[in-house]
């Protein structure tokens, strides 16, 4: 069965880009993949929609409440019978990598809560399976990190990528350059304001290609990404 993405959102009309875009919106529609989006806000315990108030202890911002959150996962946890996996979103969260990527596709279920405003009331940690975070800066809201996820997992799912778009030989991804950058890549022409192709890939010899590119990856990540490798082996730097 497909992979289903619950987001509880207060901006359930951001995600309508990332919906409609070209993999993602393809998958959807072939049932690779379902997204619901449900807006916090339905959860709110009083008719003028409150979710946040100021923080106990005073201090900037609001702080989202406990009770929406925790009756909207309730909520949505019920709409499936598959067990389901709360992952808040949150720059406390552990940082996002292609392996928790991998980790995430596979479920039957994920439960996205965004976090808003100044935070989360700390006692709605208490319903996360997991906290992430997609990077060291601060973003006003969960949703870009939400659209991360679907879309970072949803092109793991089978069937998404065809074989020309291949999931395997990509930075970060499985295959050749797994835990490296990806080689350079070049397209027609041969020659653009005086930039040349490099002669190898023109060969036709596909072990010298291989060779060239399997060499390429390892520069540029050794130069751009050192922390990706271990420590530089003999003869290099
Ligand atoms: Cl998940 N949320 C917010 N607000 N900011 C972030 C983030 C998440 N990840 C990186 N920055």
């Amino acid at each position: 069965m497909a992979l289903r993405m619950d987001v509880i959102t207060l901006f359930p009309e951001a995600f309508d880009s990332v919906l409609a875009s070209s993999i993602v919106g393809r998958a959807l529609r072939e049932g690779r993949v379902e997204v619901v989006l449900t807006n916090l806000r339905d959860f709110a315990g009083d008719a003028r929609g409150t979710v946040d108030d100021k923080p106990f202890g005073g201090g900037p911002g609001m702080v989202l409440l406990c009770e929406p959150v925790f009756r909207a996962v309730e909520h949505v946890r019920g709409l499936d019978g598959r067990p389901a996996a709360v992952v808040l979103l949150t720059p406390q969260g552990e940082r996002l990598t292609q392996a928790r990527v991998r980790d995430l596709a596979a479920r039957e279920r994920l439960i996205l809560v965004c976090g808003h405003y100044e935070g989360f009331d700390e006692r709605i940690r208490t319903l996360a399976d997991l906290e992430v975070s997609i990077g060291d800066y601060v973003l006003t809201g969960g949703e870009l990190p939400a659209m991360v996820i679907i879309d970072a997992a949803t092109r793991l799912l089978p069937g998404v990528l065809g074989a020309e778009d291949g999931a395997h030989d990509e930075s970060f991804g499985e295959g050749l350059a797994a835990g490296g950058l990806e080689y350079p890549q070049y397209t027609r022409p041969r020659e653009f304001r005086g930039m040349a192709v490099p002669d190898v890939l023109l060969s036709g010899n596909h072990a010298e290609i291989a060779r060239w590119r399997a060499e390429q990856a390892k520069a540029r990540t050794r130069r751009r990404r050192g922390d990706l490798l271990g420590p530089p082996g003999p003869g290099e730097t």
